[in-house]
């Protein structure tokens, strides 16, 4: 159990006292807590649970180097994984590196395929309580090459570019026909193709407050998602693909995790 000079941090529901003498220094975040079990369970070796808090549920176990690393969830948006993200670092983490899911908006963009984000086009109200306007999200370079250097050559179809960063699943990514809101705002409609146009890979709702985040807070930030929609012509989420969409990012991301952790 923790003590006061080691806090169980409020959210994330444990501390530094918690990891043991060599606390890990690298966290995979998920959105879905089922996701962050999954990982520990499924791709890490001797899986334990460090707590089930507000389903911001966490797990340590290692990677196949022998290397341990925190599988946490983030929760779904911007302003939990902000949250989330603040209390891993004061926890020690050094390297953060999201596995998500995400709706392509290229030709090319398959289903089934993964994005590795190298910025983020953040339009998220979380990400303005940390820096201004303006300010660059973008992910730590090397490891963003390695995640690429992973997907390729564990042979997983994969893309390297920008990702717009939303906090609406319905509205921000212009979804109107599955919504139960019909009326999208102005500065909504057309969004999609004028994305498209300006080379965007896809839509999902957390990078760009992760990177904001590793660039101010000074951690090294990373993204790769699994394609589970594909926006070009409907507003479908692809439950067939996702396995293989989701099983691609978590090999990516534990195979590059291996550089860092
Ligand atoms: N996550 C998103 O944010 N959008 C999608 O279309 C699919 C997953």
């Amino acid at each position: 159990m923790s003590s006061n000079s080691d806090p169980t941090y409020y959210h994330i529901g444990f501390g530094r006292a918690d990891l043991g003498e060599r606390p890990p220094t690298l966290a995979v975040i998920s959105g879905d807590p089922g996701r962050a079990r999954k990982i520990a369970r499924d791709y890490l070796d001797g899986a334990e649970t460090l707590s089930e808090n507000r389903g911001l549920n966490s797990y340590v176990g290692r990677l196949p180097t022998g290397q341990r690393i925190l599988s946490t969830t983030s929760g779904m948006g911007a302003p939990s994984l902000s949250i989330v993200v603040n209390e891993l670092v004061q926890v020690g983490v050094t390297t953060i590196l999201r596995i998500g899911t995400t709706g392509g908006i290229q030709d090319g963009v398959d289903v089934g395929s993964v994005v590795v984000s190298s910025a983020a086009h953040t339009r998220q109200g979380a990400a303005r309580d940390i820096a201004p306007e303006g300010f660059p999200a973008s992910a730590d370079p090397f490891l963003t090459v390695e995640l690429a250097k992973a997907a390729e050559g564990l042979g997983i179809d994969h893309r390297v570019g920008v990702t717009a960063s939303v906090d609406t699943f319905y509205e921000g990514q212009e979804r109107s026909a599955s919504s139960a809101n019909p009326h999208l705002l102005r500065r909504h409609l057309g969004l999609t193709e004028e994305l498209r146009h300006l080379g965007v890979l896809n839509f999902e709702m957390e990078a760009g407050t992760l990177f904001t985040m590793g660039l101010v807070y000074g951690f090294r930030a990373g993204c790769v998602c699994g394609v589970i929609a594909q926006r070009s012509d409907n507003e479908h989420v692809d439950l067939e693909a996702k396995k293989r969409a989701v099983d691609g990012a978590i090999r990516t991301a534990l195979k590059a995790a291996e550089a860092f952790a």
